[in-house]
Protein backbone atom coordinates (compact mmCIF):
# COMPACT_ATOMS: atom_id res chain seq x y z
CA UNK A 1 0.00 0.00 0.00
CA UNK A 2 1.82 3.45 -1.25
CA UNK A 3 -1.08 5.48 -1.10
CA UNK A 4 -1.26 7.72 1.49
CA UNK A 5 -3.94 10.00 0.17
CA UNK A 6 -6.51 9.87 2.74
CA UNK A 7 -4.10 10.11 5.67
CA UNK A 8 -2.57 13.16 4.35
CA UNK A 9 -6.03 14.25 3.85
CA UNK A 10 -7.14 13.94 7.63
CA UNK A 11 -3.75 15.03 9.05
CA UNK A 12 -3.83 18.16 6.72
CA UNK A 13 -7.54 18.96 7.92
CA UNK A 14 -6.56 18.07 11.77
CA UNK A 15 -3.71 20.18 11.36
CA UNK A 16 -6.09 23.36 9.81
CA UNK A 17 -8.81 23.02 12.43
CA UNK A 18 -5.92 23.38 15.21
CA UNK A 19 -7.39 26.37 17.10
CA UNK A 20 -4.20 26.71 19.38
CA UNK A 21 -0.39 25.49 19.90
CA UNK A 22 -2.19 22.85 22.29
CA UNK A 23 -4.07 21.16 19.90
CA UNK A 24 -1.49 21.25 17.08
CA UNK A 25 0.77 19.71 19.35
CA UNK A 26 -1.59 17.00 19.72
CA UNK A 27 -1.75 16.69 15.85
CA UNK A 28 1.86 16.68 15.91
CA UNK A 29 2.43 14.10 18.36
CA UNK A 30 0.17 11.94 16.58
CA UNK A 31 1.22 11.76 13.06
CA UNK A 32 4.91 11.93 13.86
CA UNK A 33 5.32 11.28 18.05
CA UNK A 34 6.80 8.11 18.69
CA UNK A 35 4.47 5.97 18.04
CA UNK A 36 2.30 8.66 15.68
CA UNK A 37 0.70 7.17 12.36
CA UNK A 38 3.56 8.37 10.05
CA UNK A 39 5.77 7.54 12.34
CA UNK A 40 5.21 3.91 12.63
CA UNK A 41 4.52 3.94 8.50
CA UNK A 42 7.96 4.48 9.07
CA UNK A 43 9.32 1.53 11.13
CA UNK A 44 7.25 -0.79 9.20
CA UNK A 45 9.51 0.51 5.78
CA UNK A 46 12.33 -2.15 7.72
CA UNK A 47 9.84 -5.59 7.19
CA UNK A 48 9.55 -4.45 3.08
CA UNK A 49 11.14 -6.52 0.42
CA UNK A 50 13.76 -4.56 -0.91
CA UNK A 51 11.36 -3.71 -4.00
CA UNK A 52 8.37 -2.89 -1.90
CA UNK A 53 10.82 -0.18 0.19
CA UNK A 54 11.65 1.37 -3.12
CA UNK A 55 8.49 2.80 -3.59
CA UNK A 56 7.16 2.90 -0.35
CA UNK A 57 10.38 4.53 0.61
CA UNK A 58 10.26 7.89 -0.92
CA UNK A 59 6.49 7.70 -0.18
CA UNK A 60 6.33 7.87 3.26
CA UNK A 61 9.35 10.44 2.91
CA UNK A 62 7.46 12.68 1.52
CA UNK A 63 4.46 12.53 3.11
CA UNK A 64 6.27 13.01 6.76
CA UNK A 65 7.79 16.23 5.05
CA UNK A 66 4.35 17.28 3.92
CA UNK A 67 2.35 16.84 6.52
CA UNK A 68 5.83 18.61 9.19
CA UNK A 69 5.32 21.63 6.84
CA UNK A 70 2.12 22.32 7.53
CA UNK A 71 2.53 21.78 11.06
CA UNK A 72 5.17 24.32 10.90
CA UNK A 73 3.23 26.37 8.66
CA UNK A 74 0.04 26.31 11.23
CA UNK A 75 2.11 26.84 14.12
CA UNK A 76 4.05 30.19 12.82
CA UNK A 77 0.62 31.30 12.03
CA UNK A 78 -0.79 31.00 15.18
CA UNK A 79 2.43 32.31 16.88
CA UNK A 80 1.72 35.39 15.16
CA UNK A 81 -1.98 35.12 16.03
CA UNK A 82 -1.15 34.83 20.24
CA UNK A 83 1.56 37.57 19.21
CA UNK A 84 -1.29 39.88 17.86
CA UNK A 85 -3.34 39.14 20.91
CA UNK A 86 -0.80 39.93 23.39
CA UNK A 87 0.01 43.14 21.92
CA UNK A 88 -3.08 44.32 21.71
CA UNK A 89 -4.11 43.38 24.99
CA UNK A 90 -0.94 45.19 26.65
CA UNK A 91 -1.51 48.42 24.06
CA UNK A 92 -0.40 51.66 25.64
CA UNK A 93 -1.76 54.62 24.07
CA UNK A 94 1.34 57.29 24.63
CA UNK A 95 -0.67 59.67 22.44
CA UNK A 96 -3.81 59.59 24.90
CA UNK A 97 -3.82 61.95 27.59
CA UNK A 98 -2.71 60.38 31.35
CA UNK A 99 -5.60 59.42 33.22
CA UNK A 100 -5.51 60.79 36.30
CA UNK A 101 -4.44 57.90 38.10
CA UNK A 102 -1.29 56.66 36.23
CA UNK A 103 1.39 59.06 38.68
CA UNK A 104 4.95 58.60 38.07
CA UNK A 105 7.21 56.93 40.70
CA UNK A 106 10.30 56.26 41.38
CA UNK A 107 12.62 53.62 40.44
CA UNK A 108 13.00 51.71 43.22
CA UNK A 109 17.46 51.66 41.98
CA UNK A 110 16.96 55.33 42.23
CA UNK A 111 15.16 54.81 45.38
CA UNK A 112 18.53 53.28 47.12
CA UNK A 113 20.49 55.59 45.53
CA UNK A 114 18.65 57.90 47.33
CA UNK A 115 18.95 56.14 50.33
CA UNK A 116 22.31 56.00 50.63
CA UNK A 117 23.00 59.26 49.64
CA UNK A 118 20.98 60.41 52.63
CA UNK A 119 23.19 58.18 54.87
CA UNK A 120 26.21 59.11 53.49
CA UNK A 121 25.69 62.54 53.91
CA UNK A 122 24.78 62.80 57.69
CA UNK A 123 27.87 61.27 57.84
CA UNK A 124 30.21 63.93 56.00
CA UNK A 125 30.13 62.57 52.51
CA UNK A 126 29.57 64.41 49.76
CA UNK A 127 28.58 63.77 46.33
CA UNK A 128 30.71 63.54 43.23
CA UNK A 129 30.73 62.51 39.74
CA UNK A 130 32.36 61.27 36.44
CA UNK A 131 31.88 60.55 32.87
CA UNK A 132 30.43 57.49 31.55
CA UNK A 133 32.31 57.37 28.67
CA UNK A 134 35.94 56.85 30.00
CA UNK A 135 39.49 56.54 28.86
CA UNK A 136 41.97 54.31 29.19
CA UNK A 137 43.96 55.97 32.09
CA UNK A 138 40.93 56.67 34.30
CA UNK A 139 39.54 53.26 34.53
CA UNK A 140 42.67 51.09 34.63
CA UNK A 141 45.93 52.37 34.27
CA UNK A 142 45.73 54.81 37.15
CA UNK A 143 43.47 52.22 39.17
CA UNK A 144 46.79 50.33 39.16
CA UNK A 145 45.82 47.49 36.54
CA UNK A 146 49.29 46.49 34.78
CA UNK A 147 49.22 46.64 31.06
CA UNK A 148 47.29 43.81 29.53
CA UNK A 149 46.44 42.08 33.07
CA UNK A 150 43.78 39.83 32.96
CA UNK A 151 41.96 41.81 35.17
CA UNK A 152 41.29 44.35 32.63
CA UNK A 153 39.91 41.26 30.46
CA UNK A 154 37.58 40.11 33.84
CA UNK A 155 36.12 43.57 33.33
CA UNK A 156 34.34 42.66 29.77
CA UNK A 157 34.82 45.95 28.76
CA UNK A 158 33.06 48.16 25.89
CA UNK A 159 35.50 49.65 24.03
CA UNK A 160 34.60 52.20 21.11
CA UNK A 161 36.59 52.44 18.35
CA UNK A 162 40.03 53.56 18.07
CA UNK A 163 40.61 57.45 17.27
CA UNK A 164 43.48 60.00 17.31
CA UNK A 165 46.66 59.89 16.30
CA UNK A 166 48.08 57.27 19.12
CA UNK A 167 44.37 55.18 18.02
CA UNK A 168 43.47 55.11 21.73
CA UNK A 169 39.86 53.70 22.77
CA UNK A 170 37.43 54.96 24.74
CA UNK A 171 34.93 52.89 26.99
CA UNK A 172 32.16 52.77 28.76
CA UNK A 173 33.04 52.78 32.63
CA UNK A 174 33.22 48.91 33.86
CA UNK A 175 32.97 50.38 37.50
CA UNK A 176 32.45 53.83 39.00
CA UNK A 177 36.05 53.47 40.74
CA UNK A 178 37.20 55.95 37.93
CA UNK A 179 35.41 58.37 40.07
CA UNK A 180 37.81 57.77 42.27
CA UNK A 181 40.80 58.88 40.76
CA UNK A 182 38.39 61.78 39.23
CA UNK A 183 38.68 63.71 42.35
CA UNK A 184 42.22 63.06 43.70
CA UNK A 185 43.65 64.45 41.02
CA UNK A 186 41.49 67.73 41.40
CA UNK A 187 40.86 67.70 45.39
CA UNK A 188 43.08 67.92 48.17
CA UNK A 189 42.63 64.98 51.06
CA UNK A 190 40.63 65.07 53.41
CA UNK A 191 38.21 63.28 50.54
CA UNK A 192 35.04 62.07 51.66
CA UNK A 193 32.92 61.16 48.46
CA UNK A 194 30.17 58.63 47.48
CA UNK A 195 29.81 58.76 43.24
CA UNK A 196 26.71 56.78 42.16
CA UNK A 197 26.05 55.84 38.72
CA UNK A 198 25.75 53.66 35.83
CA UNK A 199 28.36 51.02 34.69
CA UNK A 200 28.59 48.85 31.92
CA UNK A 201 30.33 45.65 31.31
CA UNK A 202 29.63 42.56 28.62
CA UNK A 203 27.37 40.41 30.51
CA UNK A 204 23.93 39.20 30.24
CA UNK A 205 21.62 36.69 31.84
CA UNK A 206 19.79 36.03 34.74
CA UNK A 207 21.67 37.90 37.37
CA UNK A 208 23.84 40.23 35.11
CA UNK A 209 22.90 42.69 32.93
CA UNK A 210 25.31 45.09 30.54
CA UNK A 211 24.59 48.04 31.87
CA UNK A 212 23.81 48.20 36.10
CA UNK A 213 24.50 50.65 38.83
CA UNK A 214 27.50 50.96 41.44
CA UNK A 215 27.89 53.54 44.45
CA UNK A 216 31.66 53.84 45.13
CA UNK A 217 33.12 55.63 48.15
CA UNK A 218 36.27 57.07 48.86
CA UNK A 219 38.22 58.27 51.92
CA UNK A 220 41.55 59.67 52.15
CA UNK A 221 43.05 61.38 55.39
CA UNK A 222 45.97 61.02 57.96
CA UNK A 223 45.86 57.71 59.83
CA UNK A 224 42.81 55.92 58.35
CA UNK A 225 42.72 52.30 58.62
CA UNK A 226 40.40 49.20 58.29
CA UNK A 227 38.80 49.61 61.84
CA UNK A 228 37.22 53.14 59.89
CA UNK A 229 36.52 51.18 56.58
CA UNK A 230 34.73 48.01 58.61
CA UNK A 231 32.82 50.51 61.07
CA UNK A 232 31.77 53.10 58.46
CA UNK A 233 30.27 49.89 56.31
CA UNK A 234 28.26 47.76 58.99
CA UNK A 235 27.03 51.48 60.25
CA UNK A 236 25.49 52.17 56.82
CA UNK A 237 24.20 48.68 56.18
CA UNK A 238 22.36 48.53 59.03
CA UNK A 239 20.93 51.97 58.40
CA UNK A 240 20.29 50.74 55.08
CA UNK A 241 18.31 47.63 56.21
CA UNK A 242 16.76 49.91 59.13
CA UNK A 243 17.49 47.08 61.67
CA UNK A 244 20.03 47.95 65.06
CA UNK A 245 22.59 45.44 63.98
CA UNK A 246 23.83 43.53 60.68
CA UNK A 247 26.48 40.82 61.11
CA UNK A 248 28.94 41.81 57.88
CA UNK A 249 31.73 39.49 57.36
CA UNK A 250 34.51 40.05 55.42
CA UNK A 251 36.21 38.06 52.92
CA UNK A 252 40.03 38.17 51.57
CA UNK A 253 39.84 38.94 47.88
CA UNK A 254 41.62 40.97 44.93
CA UNK A 255 41.61 44.31 43.68
CA UNK A 256 44.64 45.45 41.65
CA UNK A 257 43.79 49.41 43.47
CA UNK A 258 43.19 48.22 47.15
CA UNK A 259 45.22 46.54 49.53
CA UNK A 260 44.23 44.49 51.38
CA UNK A 261 40.85 43.92 49.49
CA UNK A 262 37.74 42.30 50.85
CA UNK A 263 34.28 41.55 49.71
CA UNK A 264 31.72 42.26 52.69
CA UNK A 265 28.99 39.86 53.00
CA UNK A 266 26.16 39.88 55.46
CA UNK A 267 24.11 37.77 57.45
CA UNK A 268 20.89 36.71 56.20
CA UNK A 269 17.94 33.98 56.57
CA UNK A 270 16.63 32.86 53.31
CA UNK A 271 14.68 30.22 54.72
CA UNK A 272 10.57 30.73 53.61
CA UNK A 273 10.91 32.38 50.97
CA UNK A 274 11.58 35.41 52.39
CA UNK A 275 15.05 37.64 53.51
CA UNK A 276 15.42 38.24 56.59
CA UNK A 277 18.89 40.69 57.37
CA UNK A 278 20.63 40.07 60.59
CA UNK A 279 20.03 36.71 61.50
CA UNK A 280 19.54 33.09 60.16
CA UNK A 281 23.13 31.15 58.51
CA UNK A 282 23.33 32.63 54.76
CA UNK A 283 25.63 35.12 53.57
CA UNK A 284 25.02 37.36 51.16
CA UNK A 285 27.61 39.77 48.78
CA UNK A 286 27.32 43.15 48.96
CA UNK A 287 30.16 45.27 47.82
CA UNK A 288 33.99 45.09 47.07
CA UNK A 289 36.35 47.24 49.50
CA UNK A 290 39.82 47.71 50.94
CA UNK A 291 42.45 50.10 51.45
CA UNK A 292 43.66 52.38 48.83
CA UNK A 293 46.52 50.93 47.20
CA UNK A 294 49.76 53.39 47.35
CA UNK A 295 50.15 53.36 43.53
CA UNK A 296 47.14 54.92 43.15
CA UNK A 297 47.80 57.28 45.51
CA UNK A 298 50.79 57.84 43.92
CA UNK A 299 49.50 58.05 40.30
CA UNK A 300 46.87 60.75 41.70
CA UNK A 301 50.13 63.03 43.21
CA UNK A 302 48.90 62.09 46.43
CA UNK A 303 52.22 61.18 49.21
CA UNK A 304 51.08 57.79 50.56
CA UNK A 305 53.78 58.07 53.50
CA UNK A 306 51.15 61.14 54.62
CA UNK A 307 47.86 60.02 53.85
CA UNK A 308 45.53 56.64 53.42
CA UNK A 309 42.67 55.89 52.52
CA UNK A 310 39.85 53.14 52.40
CA UNK A 311 37.53 52.53 49.09
CA UNK A 312 34.03 50.53 48.54
CA UNK A 313 31.57 49.75 45.92
CA UNK A 314 28.34 48.55 46.58
CA UNK A 315 26.12 47.05 44.09
CA UNK A 316 23.34 48.77 43.76
CA UNK A 317 20.71 46.99 41.60
CA UNK A 318 21.34 44.18 44.03
CA UNK A 319 20.31 45.64 46.87
CA UNK A 320 17.06 47.73 45.73
CA UNK A 321 16.26 43.73 44.89
CA UNK A 322 17.09 42.61 48.71
CA UNK A 323 15.82 45.36 50.74
CA UNK A 324 12.84 45.74 48.30
CA UNK A 325 11.93 42.21 47.46
CA UNK A 326 12.50 42.29 43.15
CA UNK A 327 12.64 38.72 42.58
CA UNK A 328 14.30 39.19 38.71
CA UNK A 329 16.77 41.28 37.75
CA UNK A 330 15.90 41.86 34.11
CA UNK A 331 12.62 43.17 35.51
CA UNK A 332 14.40 46.33 36.88
CA UNK A 333 15.20 47.11 33.17
CA UNK A 334 12.12 46.34 31.48
CA UNK A 335 10.35 49.50 31.62
CA UNK A 336 6.95 47.97 32.30
CA UNK A 337 4.83 50.37 33.69
CA UNK A 338 2.92 48.02 35.90
CA UNK A 339 5.69 46.93 37.31
CA UNK A 340 6.66 50.33 37.95
CA UNK A 341 3.61 51.25 39.84
CA UNK A 342 3.74 48.34 41.63
CA UNK A 343 7.85 48.47 42.82
CA UNK A 344 8.03 52.54 42.08
CA UNK A 345 8.13 54.87 45.64
CA UNK A 346 6.44 58.09 45.42
CA UNK A 347 8.39 61.20 43.92
CA UNK A 348 7.39 63.59 46.78
CA UNK A 349 8.38 60.64 49.55
CA UNK A 350 12.51 62.12 49.35
CA UNK A 351 14.92 59.61 51.59
CA UNK A 352 16.18 61.46 54.33
CA UNK A 353 17.52 60.93 57.57
CA UNK A 354 14.82 63.12 59.81
CA UNK A 355 11.41 61.26 58.33
CA UNK A 356 12.52 58.13 57.20
CA UNK A 357 14.46 56.60 54.47
CA UNK A 358 11.33 54.79 52.83
N1 LIG B 1 35.30 48.54 41.52
C1 LIG B 1 35.09 47.25 42.15
C2 LIG B 1 34.13 46.43 41.27
O1 LIG B 1 33.44 46.96 40.44
C3 LIG B 1 34.52 47.39 43.55
C4 LIG B 1 35.44 48.10 44.50
C5 LIG B 1 35.38 49.47 44.68
C6 LIG B 1 36.39 47.36 45.20
C7 LIG B 1 36.26 50.10 45.58
C8 LIG B 1 37.24 47.99 46.09
C9 LIG B 1 37.18 49.34 46.27
O2 LIG B 1 34.04 45.22 41.40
Amino acid sequence: MTDFSSLEAELGAAVAAAADLQALDAVRVAALGKTGSISNLLKSLGGMSPDERKTAGPAINGLRDRVSALINARKAELEAAALDEKLQAERVDLTLPAPARRKGSVHPTMQVFDELIAIFAEMGFAVAEGPDIEDDFHNFTALNFPPKHPAREMHDTFFFEPHGADGERMLLRTHTSPVQVRTMVSQEPPIRIVAPGRTYRKDSDQTHTPMFHQIEGLVIDRDIHMGHLKWTLETVVARFFETSSVKARFRPHHFPFTEPSAEMDIQCDRSGGELKIGQGSDWLEILGCGMVHPNVLKACGIDPDVYQGFAFGFGVDRLAMLKYGVPDLRDMFASDVRWLAHYGFSAFAAPNPASGLS
